[in-house]
């Protein structure tokens, strides 16, 4: 802080009485159009409360900014907030001893009652202490699909995960990329996931990513969901783009048909001013079996030994969780909100689709709530290398694949 902020602050501190105003350097990987909107709903909550938020964004993605988000907390040099996925990836953070406790804050504000599905909230909990503010769902399993695209190849949206293959054909005939896919690691082994579940199904997935079972991963099942991987690497063979959002920007100008991507792809959409059911179709579970997995993202506060610092943390992990910060926020981000007693109004039909979902109860968890970063990096680097050789057989996948699993903790 600079010598003149340094005296503002001081002067508004005297003026504001015991009123603590700190700011937050808060890290996050959010820098899309879409990511940026939303990101700053949560800036001007805190900003609003007389904090600060000072805005640590790290450009890639997860896989870039996590390695360095875990070395500045372990290496001495923490953040004072920072975004991770819902699930295991600060677990060894927390048992370091090197992230704050947030249960006083979650019992104060009924989280439990609250957070929905709690399975959120569990992803938090370490030793029956909570560690991180859930703040919306993310779920992966969906495809969107650009009207632009058909209408140019003349041949219709399709409604299911078969007719996508069936019409790449088409596709390719009016010069269309069938399957939009970006070259990094976390996007083909996301989309492997998401065709996982689509043609094996949630109870395969779930005995294999859950339970572990290497012989289900291993089995006739499996095969299925790995030949249907090698036909998506063949529809995306010439999406030659880096980022998701350079991805969902081929389907967003119809040069792609269509994109197996999370739902922020839809704070894409938004900024680019198109209507879902008018210039794009979202497939929920690919149109085979309407699910959500409860991906997303959670708030975690390395600890500071700055009582003010302290106090201003959990009055953000608080806003982060209130009404109308989640509205706001989740709305701009194309996510589905953690709390289940908030009006979605002004929602899109794919969000509404989204919580219809969710309402009913056919969800499932996501990777990184039920695999270690260890397993999910291995993974990734498996999809890597598979995506990108189409001389890798899905034979030979899926025999590493088992062996993953093997393993897999
Ligand atoms: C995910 C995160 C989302 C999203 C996406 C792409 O890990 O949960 O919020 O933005 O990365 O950056």
């Amino acid at each position: 802080m600079n010598f003149y902020k340094a005296t503002t602050a001081a002067v508004a501190f005297c003026a504001a009485g015991a009123v603590s105003a700190a700011e937050l350097e808060v890290t996050h990987w959010w820098t899309s159009g879409g990511e940026a909107a939303a990101v700053a709903e949560f800036a001007k909550a805190f900003d609003a409360t007389g904090n600060t938020w000072v805005d640590g964004a790290i450009a890639g993605s997860g896989g870039t900014a996590r390695p360095i988000i875990v070395s500045r907390i372990i290496g001495g040099d923490p953040m004072h907030a920072t975004q991770l996925n819902h699930g295991r990836q600060a677990e060894e953070l927390i048992e370091a001893g090197l992230m704050l406790d947030l249960t006083d804050v979650a019992t104060a504000e009924g989280w439990k009652d609250i957070v929905n599905p709690g399975s959120l909230l569990d992803s938090c909990t370490v030793d029956g202490k909570i560690y991180c503010a859930p703040v919306n769902i993310h779920s992966w399993q969906w495809i969107w699909l650009s009207h632009q695209a058909y209408a140019d190849a003349g041949i219709d949206v399709p409604s299911n995960w078969d007719e996508f293959v069936a019409s790449a054909p088409a596709l390719e005939a009016a010069g269309k990329i069938p399957l939009a896919m970006g070259q990094q690691a976390w996007q083909s082994s996301g989309a492997f996931g998401v065709i996982n579940v689509a043609v094996g199904g949630p109870d395969l997935w779930n005995k294999i990513n859950v339970n572990k079972d290497a012989e289900a991963a291993a089995g006739p099942e499996m095969a299925k969901v790995f030949e249907a991987a090698a036909a998506a690497r063949a529809m995306a063979a010439n999406s030659k783009v880096q980022d998701w959002n350079q991805a969902t920007n081929l389907v967003i100008t119809g040069q792609a048909g269509g994109q197996v991507m999370g739902d922020w792809a839809q704070g894409e959409f938004q900024v680019a001013g198109q209507v879902a059911g008018q210039d794009y179709t979202c497939l929920p579970g690919l149109g085979v079996n309407e699910i959500i997995s409860t991906g997303g993202d959670a708030f975690y506060f390395p600890k500071q030994d700055d009582p003010e610092i302290e106090a201003a943390q959990k009055e953000l992990a608080k806003l982060l969780l209130s009404p109308e910060v989640q509205v706001n926020f989740n709305l701009k981000k194309g996510s589905l909100p953690v709390r289940g007693d908030i009006d979605l109004a002004s929602a899109n039909d794919c969000m509404k689709k989204g919580l219809e979902i969710l309402a009913s109860g056919n969800i499932l968890q996501s990777g990184d709530q039920v695999l270690s970063a260890d397993t999910s990096g291995q993974i990734e680097d498996l999809m890597v290398e598979f995506w990108n050789d189409p001389s890798y057989s899905a034979a030979d996948a899926q025999a590493k694949y088992a062996e993953i699993i093997a393993e897999a903790d």
